[in-house]
Order: structure tokens, then C-alpha cells, then sequence
């Protein structure tokens, strides 16, 4: 039986198995929030947010000395660390639609460096209205979505991916799912182990990616670092159905159902963004409701972040004494 974890959006959280302590939802203050639109734009730099944009998100957070949005990040999603891997922060939700996006990205700028990887009219948020006419399985689409990192099949998968709710679901359908990769991957047996480690998996294409390196088909699911440090798990549930993975299906299987029980699910309300850590975490949704005749469907967007050492969140918190 699901157990219940903490409530976003008013609605209670669910998941579906025992994993590493759920994170605190974290709070962009309405006056620190105010004050980012103030100084934020949504100006590009090619596929990134501009170095101004984040040198200026940075120093307003500075500014404003209050350390808990930047100590809840670290401690939530800092890769030194060993938090969770994911965030669920909350923005004002009276803000307008191009405020919350300013917002945000200044949230993302406290963990690295905002880009984006998908061209879409040069936007750092890319998405929109979920319709029933694209793919169901697609970013964008009614029906459920498997548990996936972003961009699984190139040199350099994107560090952090990050969803913006600007409207949920009407039909309360649409819930994320979190996935936690490294204890689905420490839990497999040792010649499964072998087996992901080849360089023998395939997924879709990689064409016409910004900010991630070349193309890497075929690629290892499971991509050790040779220092010993925390590998990457290029894991997509379209793995299963590429006829190139033919081969490996059973293990592709046992991993599938692994991950399973390492899967959260969360409701995100408007002006709430999750973020990722995609060498820790994957994700997913729950289908949507019935398309409506009338209203608007979800809106829901999405941005990347490469990881940043030095930004604030990546680096001890300042402890004052006295
Ligand atoms: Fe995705």
C-alpha cells in the first residue's frame, strides 16, 4: 500500500516503497521572489540564461541573507552530498506566468548554470499546454510517462532538470514521478550489473542537442566513473520497446520492475518547480485526466541546469557565529 508523504499543492503525496527521506518542501519568499523578477529577465546568452541573469539571481539572493532557500537546495541537491536529489520548491503563485519563469530560473541559477538543450523559439523555458494530439508518452502529452532521464544517449546527459508548473491538471491526473536510480542500480545482482555496464544500449536519437556533447548510441546504462565516484544511469522506459535492445530485454525487464519500488509520486501545483539531479534521479507522470471540451489543458515547462561547482548551493553554507 502506498504510504503517504508530505502534501504539495494541497494534495497529499504518495509512494510506493521505502526510499531515502523525503526532502522538506522549500519556499521562495514572496519578498525575495519579488525582488528577482526586479532584476532577472528571461535575456539568453545562445542556449544558456545569460551570465548576467545569474550573477544578478545570485548576488539578490546574497543580498537578502536569508540562507534557507540556499541551504535547503544544498542539502536537497548539492552532489557532494547525499540528499535526496530532487526539490520541490514553492514561487508565489498570484505571480504572472513570465515572473514565475524569471524566478525560477534564478532558483536554478543557485545550482548551476540554466540552458537549454531543445531549441524552441530560443526560449530557456521550453513546453506549454499539455494537447491530446501529440504523442501520449511525449513531454506534452495525456498519457502516463514512463520513468526516463533527460537526453540519456549523449556525451554529457544534463546534470539537473527542472519542471515549472504554471497550470496543473484539471482532470487531477498528471502527478510527477521520482524515481531513485543509484539504489535501483545498487540493488540489481552483480551479472545484471555487467550486463548495463555494456556499451550495447540504444534510445531514439539524439539529433540537433545543445549543451550535452555528441550523440552516444550505442550507450552503457550503467556509466561507472572510473575515480570511484557516483555513476550515471542512463535508464529510459523507451528502452524496453527499441527493437536495437532486443537482446538484453530481460535485464531492460528486472530493472523496469526494480525501479518500480523506488518511485515516488507527487502532485506539483501552479508556480511550484521540481528539480532533479539526473545522476540520481529519474522521472515520469501518472496519465492526465479525460481531455475537456472546454478549459485549459496543464501547462507544464521545463528548463536544464549544468552543474555550476561554485554556485551558491554547490558549496558550504556560511555559518555565523554570535
Ligand atoms: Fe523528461
Amino acid at each position: 500500500m502506498p504510504l503517504h508523504t508530505f502534501a504539495a499543492a494541497g494534495r497529499p503525496t504518495q509512494r510506493t516503497a521505502e526510499t531515502a527521506a523525503d526532502p522538506v518542501p522549500l519556499t521562495v519568499p514572496r519578498r525575495l521572489a519579488g525582488a528577482l523578477a526586479q532584476v532577472c529577465t528571461l535575456e539568453m546568452d545562445g542556449h544558456q540564461w545569460s551570465a548576467g541573469n545569474v550573477t544578478a539571481a545570485r548576488a539578490a539572493v546574497a543580498a537578502a541573507g536569508d540562507l534557507a532557500l540556499v541551504t535547503g537546495l544544498r542539502q536537497q541537491l548539492a552532489r557532494d552530498l547525499d540528499g535526496p536529489g530532487w526539490a520541490l520548491v514553492t514561487l508565489p503563485p498570484e505571480f504572472a506566468d513570465e515572473d514565475l519563469q524569471v524566478v525560477s530560473a534564478a532558483v536554478l541559477a543557485l545550482i548551476g548554470k540554466p540552458f537549454y538543450s531543445i531549441e524552441q523559439e530560443g526560449r530557456l523555458w521550453i513546453g506549454g499546454p499539455s494537447s491530446p494530439h501529440r504523442d501520449a508518452a511525449s513531454f506534452g502529452g495525456f498519457g502516463a510517462q514512463p520513468v526516463h532521464v533527460d537526453a540519456p544517449n549523449v556525451e554529457h546527459v544534463p546534470d539537473y532538470t527542472s519542471l515549472l508548473v504554471l497550470r496543473p491538471d484539471p482532470g487531477d491526473g498528471g502527478q510527477t514521478l521520482l524515481a531513485d536510480l543509484q539504489s535501483t542500480a545498487a540493488g540489481m545482482t552483480e551479472a545484471d550489473r555487467g550486463v548495463l555496464r555494456r556499451r550495447e544500449f540504444f534510445e531514439g536519437r539524439a539529433d540537433r542537442l545543445l549543451g550535452v556533447g555528441a550523440p552516444l548510441l550505442p550507450f552503457p546504462i550503467l556509466d561507472e566513473d572510473p575515480a570511484g565516484g557516483r555513476p550515471w544511469i542512463r535508464w529510459a522506459g523507451k528502452l524496453l520497446h527499441d527493437s536495437r535492445n532486443q537482446q538484453h530485454l530481460p535485464v531492460l525487464r528486472r530493472f523496469a520492475a526494480a525501479i518500480d519500488a523506488h518511485t515516488h509520486s507527487v502532485a506539483v501545483g501552479r508556480g511550484q518547480l521540481l528539480i532533479a539531479d539526473q545522476q540520481r534521479i529519474a522521472h515520469g507522470r501518472t496519465s492526465l485526466g479525460p481531455p475537456r471540451s472546454s478549459g485549459h489543458p496543464r501547462c507544464l515547462l521545463q528548463a536544464k541546469i549544468c552543474h555550476d561547482m561554485f554556485a551558491p548551493a554547490q558549496t558550504a553554507p556560511v555559518v555565523r557565529h554570535g
